[in-house]
């Protein structure tokens, strides 16, 4: 019995890691603005877009948006000038943000998505 406790314990630990739970921002090891980012991302964004899977939604996940050349959806540069336009203007179905998000609070976004 007891030599079956390590791999019970384990094998919770496992299910635990399958299902989805919101990770804080200390465990993501956000910094303060990081985190101010999240909040402007989780209140604006992610009713459409994942930010921790490239799975779809509404617009496609944006993990690792960021972390390759080009976007994936529009092909256009992954950069803060190019994803800084999409959410000023909006594209097609997503909603534009210039009125919406001042210059202050779309650069605390964009911070926080060089963290996806
Ligand atoms: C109502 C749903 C909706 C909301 C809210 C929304 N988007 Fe989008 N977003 C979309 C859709 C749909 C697209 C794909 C547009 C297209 O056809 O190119 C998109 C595209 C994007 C892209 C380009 C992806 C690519 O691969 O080209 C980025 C980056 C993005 N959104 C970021 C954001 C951010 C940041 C916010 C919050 C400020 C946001 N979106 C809010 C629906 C939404």
């Amino acid at each position: 019995m007891a030599a079956l406790l390590p791999a019970l314990v384990a094998s919770f630990a496992l299910a635990a890691c399958d299902v989805e739970r919101r990770k804080s921002d200390a465990e993501l090891g956000l910094s303060p603005q990081q985190a101010a980012g999240r909040k402007i991302y989780d209140n604006y964004c992610d009713r459409c877009h994942e930010p921790y899977s490239t799975r779809g939604k509404k617009g496609p996940g944006l993990k690792g948006v960021f972390k390759n050349k080009y976007l994936s959806m529009s092909g256009l540069p992954a950069n803060d000038e190019r994803v800084g336009d999409i959410i000023r203007l909006g594209r097609h179905e997503m909603p534009a943000y210039s009125q919406t998000l001042s210059q202050q609070q779309l650069d605390t976004l964009l911070v926080y998505m060089h963290t996806l």
